[in-house]
């Protein structure tokens, strides 16, 4: 991942310009140098002093106020910066860019860019949906610029549609892999993340320890590397990260339908199968609740759930399959029994009660024939190398 220690922001002439001044702040809290431009419009909806403020660096307005070391402002704006970010973008400045127009500071900047943009629209719905505007967006794309939404939602003017700006929180969940390459552009990837909850009663029930963050993380690593990706869920009240379909499941047979539904519908190139799975169903689960009468103790009554992986290894139309082993002892043999039995390209193997309620993970990548280990490293880093192995295994099954 490439870090972004510097950006510009450059503020156009739209309502949501007011939620730029809290993204100003996420991006400071995160340690990222902030310079601001705005254009002439932008100044209606919020004051260059706000914005001064929270970067603590001037605010350039015009191409005219000398910029450092002697260079115009849309030339010095553009120097050591990382990435710039146009937020809100509305449909005036996308059509400047698309069309190379530099009548003014911020269509400057965005034409004298060196470095990657991102584009955060934000404009009335019948602006959006235009053709014109369409045919820019496009354009941009082709040009290599970034795009982050618009949403469908509640628009400022009253109208409700695609158009609405995502939000400041979304973006910053975009921009650590916002760089990243995108090894799996056009690529479907489908998985499991978090527990299973299987019910005794309508208060009761068994379940797994797992938190989901390192399926989450896996689900946004394979986002930033271009994949379409739908992320079926057990209970857990982490947040959908940006751009990510999610469906949500409470048991294991609910988790199978929504796998293979997904699966038949869509297809998948990727399967990661990283929930924690309740091996096992109480059969004779009872409505209400069953009262404590004392020295009585509840007869359960268990069946085997199916098991998720096994069912995808199965299917020849998914190209990988990842799994995961959580052990205790005997890592590498308990995860290779694991990629056989269940028809995986690769096991990623952790000893379990280390990555429980860790921000880090120490795994074992488990294949056929090899083992490596991994780490310890921070959930999103291994969440990376987990992707970076699954686009090595679906080229090299594609190229053979
Ligand atoms: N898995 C699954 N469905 C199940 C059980 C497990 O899809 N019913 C998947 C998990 O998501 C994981 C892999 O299989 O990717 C291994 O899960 P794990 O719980 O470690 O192994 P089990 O097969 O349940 O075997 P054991 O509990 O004996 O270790």
């Amino acid at each position: 991942m490439q870090s972004i220690r510097r950006v510009t922001l450059a503020v156009t002439g739209g309502i949501a310009a007011y939620k730029s001044c809290e993204f100003v702040r996420a991006l400071k809290k995160t340690g990222i140098d902030v310079h601001v431009a705005m254009t002439e419009h932008a100044t209606a909806f919020v004051g260059p002093i706000t914005f001064e403020a929270l970067t603590a660096h001037p605010v350039a307005l015009t191409e005219w106020t000398p910029g450092g070391q002697g260079t115009m402002p849309h030339i010095a704006l553009n120097q050591d910066c990382d990435l710039l970010i146009v937020m809100p973008a509305t449909a005036n400045i996308l059509a400047k860019a698309a069309n190379g127009i530099a009548d003014d500071l911020v269509s400057s900047l965005i034409l004298a860019r060196r470095q990657p943009v991102l584009f955060v629209p934000a404009m009335n719905r019948f602006m959006w949906d235009n053709p014109a505007t369409q045919r820019n967006v496009a354009r941009l794309k082709a040009d290599g610029a970034l795009f982050a939404g618009p949403v469908c939602g509640y628009q400022a003017c009253g109208d409700n549609g695609a158009g609405r700006m995502i939000e400041p929180d979304e973006v910053m969940d975009l921009l650590p892999g916002l760089l990243t390459p995108k090894s799996l552009a056009g690529r479907r990837v489908v998985l499991t993340a978090g527990p299973t909850f299987e019910p005794i009663d309508d208060v009761r029930g068994i379940t797994n320890r797992s938190s989901g963050r390192q399926g989450f993380e896996i689900a946004r690593a394979a986002r930033d590397a271009g994949a379409d990706v739908t992320l079926i869920a057990g209970p857990t009240t982490l947040p959908t990260p940006y751009g990510i379909k999610r469906i949500n499941t409470v048991t294991a047979r609910d988790m199978l339908k929504a796998v293979t539904q997904t699966l038949d519908s869509k297809g998948a190139d990727i399967f990661i199968g990283v929930a924690a799975v309740a091996d096992w169903r109480v059969t004779n689960a009872k409505e209400g609740k069953i009262k404590k009468i004392d020295g009585c103790l509840p007869e359960l009554q268990f069946e085997e759930n199916p098991d998720i992986l096994r069912t995808v290894g199965e299917r020849s139309d998914v190209a990988v399959k990842i799994g995961f082993a959580a052990e205790a002892t005997n890592l590498e043999n308990y995860a290779r029994v694991k990629c056989n039995s269940k028809h995986a390209d690769l096991i990623v193997g952790n000893i379990a009660h280390q990555a429980l309620g860790s921000d880090q993970n120490d795994v074992l990548f488990v294949t056929p024939n090899n083992a490596e280990s991994f780490g310890p490293a921070e959930k999103h880093v291994v969440a990376e190398e987990i992707i970076r192995r699954a686009a090595l295994i679906l080229n090299t099954k594609e190229t053979h």
